[in-house]
């Protein structure tokens, strides 16, 4: 069984759902940034271990990121999930973690990388918007795609409503990317692309708003 640990910073809604997704993997320890996190005592509770490595007691992110590593390095997992981890990483950490650290972000990348990606769609008028799960890259918020989910955008929508459905569809997305990749039919090769293994790819449009 393949062993993953799980980085968070905050409420940890999407540690949650991999926690309690129908799972083959295991999840050695929860870590986060922030001593404060609501997950942390998700996870407690659940019996798997935690730590806290606080980036404000390192000056600077490189520190951070060789303490972090440390502390990741003692459940010697097979793959590093960040989910709702709010750092950006230095290189070395991404080249050490290389194909096997992925992350879950709001919006259907590359389209909104950053802080507030549900006010910029509704500023923006989209009518589809969504989450995607990516390998993750040099690039802020971006790298090789393994799934996304795309969702309508309503007229009446706030951040709010935009921002319930699209994490509604990240807690299904994120454990299923997760799932694939323990069970190697997902991977990323040497060009830096993904590879799926599975022989099953449908797909269905969505179309928003919807055809009279
Ligand atoms: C999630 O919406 C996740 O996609 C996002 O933070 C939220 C964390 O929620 N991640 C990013 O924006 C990464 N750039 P959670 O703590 O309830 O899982």
């Amino acid at each position: 069984m393949k062993t993953i640990v799980i980085l968070i910073s905050g409420h940890g809604s999407n540690m949650q759902a991999l926690l309690t997704a129908k799972h083959d993997y295991c999840i050695a320890a929860v870590i986060s940034n922030k001593a404060d996190a609501g997950g942390l005592a998700f996870a407690q509770a659940h019996g798997i271990p935690t730590a806290v490595v606080a980036h404000r007691d390192h000056p600077d992110r490189e520190s951070f990121d060789a303490a972090l590593t440390e502390v990741i390095e003692g459940y010697q997992p097979d793959f590093v999930i960040l989910a709702g981890f709010m750092r950006i990483l230095t290189m070395p950490f991404v080249k050490h973690y290389q194909g096997r650290l992925i992350n879950i972000h709001p919006s259907l990348l590359p389209s909104y990388k950053g802080l507030h990606t549900h006010a910029s769609a509704l500023h923006d008028g989209v009518k589809i918007h969504g989450c995607t799960v990516h390998f993750v890259t040099a690039d802020l918020d971006h790298g090789p795609i393994i799934i996304q989910a795309a969702v309508p955008v309503l007229q009446d929508d706030t951040e709010e409503t935009l921002g319930a459905r699209v994490l509604h569809e990240e807690h299904r997305i994120f454990p299923q990317a997760v799932r694939w990749l323990c069970a190697g039919q997902v991977e990323l090769n040497e060009f830096g692309k993904v590879v799926n293994h599975r022989h099953k790819q449908p797909g269905f449009a969505l179309i928003s708003p919807s055809l009279e």
